[in-house]
């Protein structure tokens, strides 16, 4: 079981959307809430991952929240610094521009833009050099599930996680598991069978590092204020990794509060 004391994250993936002005209106909703009801960073690690044109926009309108939110990037390059590498951006080009996270091994990059394990372990790689926080995403297919494998191709993603990561730097990883079936689909793992699958992988990084048991484990798919309390109460699931619904602030917000250690 997870150490207690994990600080739970909730990380608005925003995917391809949405366009720039109803991405501020978003930020300036999302702050309107956090003045009201603040979360500290102790109670929750609140993010929001936009698209790359909007990374530095959004940091700017965070600039004044009374709440940290961070700023994630959904990818980055799997070549380091700078080069002649015409539609990419490396971990330092991100860190550079005081961008300190980011998302890597999504199953839609996975599956629809091909990075296959060697591009995920290198831009896994780059990041933890270029000094970023990596929130590296594991999960299976409905097939792999419904063959009995879904365990055994998460522990492997965590494996390949493990071949990269130094000693020193899983401080700096967070896991995010997400069952492909479950994302975009309104279709959310139980709480049973997701804090099932969370333990497996606290165990799997147990046995990797000592850090395994201090490590973030979020669950993605379908999450939303309706199920995020159930989640929230499952004792290896540390936050949430949201989709569809970190689009709306109200929404989000709930989730995050859902997950906050609030003691009141
Ligand atoms: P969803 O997406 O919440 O819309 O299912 C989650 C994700 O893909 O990170």
């Amino acid at each position: 079981m997870s150490d207690s004391t994990i600080t739970p994250w909730v990380v608005g993936n925003w995917k391809m959307n949405p366009m720039q002005a109803n991405s501020q209106q978003l930020i300036q909703d999302l702050k309107q809430y956090l003045k009201q009801t603040p979360i500290t960073e102790q109670q929750c690690h609140i993010g929001v991952a936009p698209i790359s044109i909007a990374l530095l926009p959004i940091q700017q309108a965070l600039l004044d929240a009374q709440s940290p939110v961070k700023v994630v990037a959904q990818d980055l390059s799997r070549m380091a610094g700078t080069g002649a590498y015409t539609g990419e951006v490396s971990g330092e080009l991100l860190k550079d521009s005081q961008i300190d996270y980011v998302l890597i091994g999504h199953s839609e990059r996975r599956e629809i833009f091909g990075d296959d394990v060697e591009h995920v372990k290198a831009k896994v790689l780059n990041a933890l050099n270029a000094g970023l926080t990596v929130i590296y995403c594991v999960g299976e297919s409905l097939e792999q599930r419904e063959a009995g494998q879904a365990e055994q191709v998460v522990l492997q993603q965590i494996c390949d996680l493990a071949t990269v990561v130094k000693a020193d730097q899983w401080h700096n990883i967070v896991v995010a598991y997400e069952p492909i079936w479950a994302i975009g689909t309104g279709k959310t793992a139980s709480p049973e069978d997701a804090q099932a699958m969370h333990a497996q992988i606290r165990q799997g990084l147990a046995q990797i590092t000592a850090e395994g048991k201090n490590i973030a484990i979020l669950y993605g798919g379908s999450v939303k204020p309706e199920n995020a309390v159930e989640l929230a109460a499952c004792p290896d699931i540390n936050g949430a990794l949201v989709g569809g619904a970190s689009l709306n602030a109200a929404s989000f917000f709930e989730i995050a509060r859902a997950f906050a250690k609030i003691k009141e």
